[in-house]
């Protein structure tokens, strides 16, 4: 059969991460995690001290970052020039910053081109599909996938389940913390791609009232409808 290609989009706090994650596992395809690359890319841009202001040598260290993708769902992961930077890169101090690299249009030129090589490897026969996850799937790097998803969720609902999962719990404090960085972040996103609304064609999921398992299904059900 052909390779499956499953787009899914939507803000932070969606739930379109653990969510993509565990259809690609149900279904047997790859996992890509988009927004793992544009974190790594910014990981590795701090770390070489490069002025996050000078956009032309953001793009240039970009270019020749040497960035692998694991696509395992069950064990995904990323590396920078053979070093696993998986955990770092979902530091605060990358989340603050990682919309400044991934506004840099340069930047986003090189990742597009790298996202849509490790997507198509599928159209070559390397596995049999997968399911790609971000901000701008839908709608530049796969506008031609099988499904294309937006999952969206009520920013309350998206503060309470980033701040479990940042502080443990969901009291006020916590939703607190989490609301400057997440609403600051998704508006800084904003900017370059819209993934509030679902472009034509795009089928929409509010999973607000939904826990993740049900989300799992309804996202299953929508697949099964479609392919
Ligand atoms: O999804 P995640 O929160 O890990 O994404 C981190 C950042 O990567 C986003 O805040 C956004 O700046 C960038 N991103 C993007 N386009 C994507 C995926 C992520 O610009 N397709």
């Amino acid at each position: 059969a052909r390779p499956l290609v499953i787009a899914v989009d939507g803000p932070s706090g969606s739930g379109k991460s653990s969510v993509s994650r565990e259809v690609a596992r149900r279904l047997g395809l790859e996992y890509l995690d988009t927004g793992a690359m544009y974190r790594a890319a910014t990981w590795s841009v701090v770390e070489a001290g490069i002025d996050l202001a000078d956009a032309a040598a953001v793009a240039e260290h970009v270019r020749n970052l040497d960035l692998t993708m694991a696509t395992d769902p069950t064990a995904p992961g990323v590396r920078v020039a053979g070093h696993d930077v998986s955990a770092a890169i979902r530091e605060t101090r990358i989340s603050s910053i990682v919309s400044k690299v991934a506004t840099n249009l340069d930047v986003r030129a090189e990742m597009l081109k790298r996202q849509r090589d490790l997507i198509t490897a599928g159209r070559n026969g390397t596995h049999q599909g997968c399911v790609a996850e971000g901000r701008d799937i839908t709608t530049v790097v796969a506008p031609d996938a099988d499904v294309r998803l937006l999952l969206t969720a009520s920013e309350e609902a998206r503060l309470a389940r980033r701040a479990k999962e940042l502080h443990g719990s969901a009291d006020a404090a916590s939703v607190e913390a989490t609301r400057d960085q997440i609403v600051r972040r998704d508006s800084d996103d904003s900017t370059v791609s819209n993934f509030e609304v679902a472009a034509d064609g795009v089928m929409h999921l509010d999973s607000s009232a939904l826990d993740f398992e049900q989300t799992v299904d309804a996202v299953l059900a929508a697949i099964t409808r479609i392919v």
